[in-house]
Order: C-alpha cells, then sequence, then structure tokens
C-alpha cells in the first residue's frame, strides 16, 4: 500500500504523516551543553511582511534558551517588535543601530537580559532607518554588523537576528554575519513568489561576501489545516523545495498575537499550549539536523 508516496512494509501499519506528508518524526530533547560559544549566528530572513520572522525570532531563542543554550536574539528591523515583544527597553539605551555606526562602543553595552533565562537582547529603534543611509559610505559596508557580533559570538551558543522585510542593506549585512538563514513562510498562495528572490540574494551574498553561508530550512507558519488552501500551499512548498522545508509547522493561533501584547514569548505566556510547544519542537529539529549547538 502506498500512502503519499511512502511504502508501508506488508503486516505493518503506515507511518503516521505529518502536515509536511513526510512520516512524523519525534525529536529527542537535546543533551545538556558542557561548554558555551562560538555562536553559530542565524538570520531569520523574509522580504515579505508579516510572515512570521519576529515571532519566530522570539520563540524558538525563548525555547533554545529554555533546552540551556545561551542565546542572543538581535533586532535588526527599525520597527523594534523584537524588543517590544522581548519586553526589552528600547529607548534611551544602547542600539544595535548605534554599534552599528560607533565600532568604538562596546557591544556588550547594548546587551539586554530578558525575563527568560538564558536569552539577552540587543534591541533596535527607529533610529535603525537611518542606517542604511549612513552606512552606504562606508568602506566594507556589507560587513559591519558582522565585525559586530564577533566580539560577542564566544559568550552565546546561538545568535539569532530578526531581518526586517527588505532585501536592502541591512539585510545583506545580516546575511553576511551569519552562518545560516531561516525563512519564515506563511501559508498562501502569494507567499512562495518571493522565495525565489530572496533565494537570489542569498546566493549573492554567497558568492561574494560569504561562501559559507547555508539555507537551514523553510518554515512554514500561520498553517490552518482545515483550509483545503493551505494544505494546497504547503504541498506546492514541499515540491518546490523538499528536504529544505522543515518538518515542523507552526499552526494560527491567537496565542501569538496575545503573547507579544504581553511582551513575553508564547512559551512562557501559555506553556503548555500547543503554540509553545510547536516552537520547542522546532528548536529540537534544528538541533538533529545540525543548524543550532
Ligand atoms: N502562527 C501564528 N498564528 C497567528 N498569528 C501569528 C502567528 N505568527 C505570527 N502571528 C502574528 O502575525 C503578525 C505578524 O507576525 P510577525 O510580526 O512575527 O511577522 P514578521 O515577519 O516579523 O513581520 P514584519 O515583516 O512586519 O517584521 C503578528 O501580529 C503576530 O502576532
Ligand atoms: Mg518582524
Amino acid at each position: 500500500m502506498t500512502t503519499n508516496g511512502y511504502d508501508a512494509l506488508p503486516g505493518m501499519d503506515a507511518p503516521e504523516l505529518g502536515p509536511t506528508g513526510r512520516p512524523l518524526r519525534e525529536f529527542p530533547v537535546p543533551a545538556p551543553l558542557a561548554d558555551h560559544g562560538p555562536a553559530r549566528i542565524i538570520s531569520m530572513c523574509n522580504q515579505k511582511g508579516g510572515v512570521g520572522k519576529t515571532t519566530t525570532s522570539i520563540n524558538l531563542a525563548a525555547a533554545l534558551a529554555e533546552y540551556g543554550r545561551r542565546v542572543l536574539a538581535v533586532d535588526f528591523d527599525p520597527q523594534g517588535a523584537l524588543s517590544a515583544g522581548l519586553g526589552v527597553q528600547n529607548y534611551d539605551v544602547t542600539t544595535i543601530y548605534d554599534l552599528l555606526l560607533n565600532p568604538k562602543l562596546d557591544p556588550h553595552e547594548a546587551i539586554q537580559p530578558t525575563s527568560v533565562e538564558g536569552l539577552d537582547v540587543i534591541p533596535a529603534n527607529i533610529d535603525l532607518s537611518a542606517a542604511e543611509v549612513h552606512l552606504v559610505s562606508e568602506v566594507a559596508r556589507e560587513q559591519i554588523l558582522a565585525r559586530v557580533l564577533r566580539r560577542v559570538a564566544d559568550d552565546y551558543d546561538l545568535i539569532l537576528i530578526d531581518c526586517q522585510p527588505s532585501l536592502g542593506l541591512l539585510t545583506v549585512n545580516a546575511l553576511t554575519a551569519a552562518h545560516g538563514v531561516l525563512i519564515p513562510l506563511e501559508s498562501e498562495y502569494f507567499a512562495l513568489r518571493g522565495v525565489a528572490l530572496l533565494k537570489e540574494t542569498i546566493d549573492k551574498v554567497q558568492e561574494r561576501l560569504n561562501p559559507s553561508l547555508e539555507l537551514d530550512g523553510i518554515l512554514i507558519t500561520m498553517f490552518d489545516s482545515r483550509t483545503l488552501h493551505a494544505r494546497e500551499v504547503l504541498e506546492r512548498v514541499v515540491d518546490a523545495f523538499d528536504s529544505q522545508v522543515l518538518d515542523t509547522v507552526i499552526r494560527r493561533t491567537v496565542k501569538f498575537p496575545d503573547a507579544s501584547v504581553a511582551g513575553t514569548p508564547v512559551t512562557q505566556f501559555a506553556p503548555n499550549h500547543a503554540a509553545a510547544e510547536a516552537y520547542r519542537t522546532l528548536a529540537r529539529e534544528l538541533v538533529v539536523r545540525g543548524a543550532v549547538a
């Protein structure tokens, strides 16, 4: 018998399939780390707005911190949504903008703790919107963020950069600083269109600036399994990107906007809700895939 391309052996039940059409896998809880650092750096990118970049940055970071990883989340969007979502001050404090413009500043000065043990933040605010203009005339303007993060990388296991919805110089800086990219993708029809353009940008950065940059995965967000449309989109994404699509799928639930209003990750706001468990599963899958220590 064949179920979605997977053959069951005679006498055995067909494996239970996950939303991606692959057999459901268990991802084990990762063993504690004996030592910490140097960090692997992951950029959360999609030039399309509102696809779950910030929500994923916040909750993946919190879930990995729960598993004992030391995580630094970098707000790299002038909207400052990551800073707000983690409840950290982003006015009258040193921000990522200050670090980009003033190489004499010690990046440690900008780091703030959060309510989650093991999770720190470098905040951003609207000042960052002026950064592209200021950085355009700098020497090695694409490498400025990489230089900043190099100075704090030894203190962390993972640095997660929450990009703004654009493919401009800031995002190129994030891709140049990173070892890997995660692409959150909303499960709706037009979401696929932008991915080709994003992959072109990733390829260019790989060729010219950061040869070791890897695509760590495409994460389906805001999935609603009750609609045929969402299931069809997911099928097309898996057809197009195959094993690059992560097994973990994030479903649509109002718990996410509720948690952002509360300024806390969903893993703390509703620790027993499926939404929190989904990001823990993502954290474990990324450890199994080798994207995170
Ligand atoms: N799985 C989900 N279910 C329901 N709502 C969600 C989910 N993920 C994110 N949201 C909500 O959707 C909105 C956009 O999400 P988010 O801010 O994470 O996207 P983004 O890609 O960072 O957006 P931007 O491009 O503006 O930075 C937010 O209000 C968020 O609370
Ligand atoms: Mg965002």
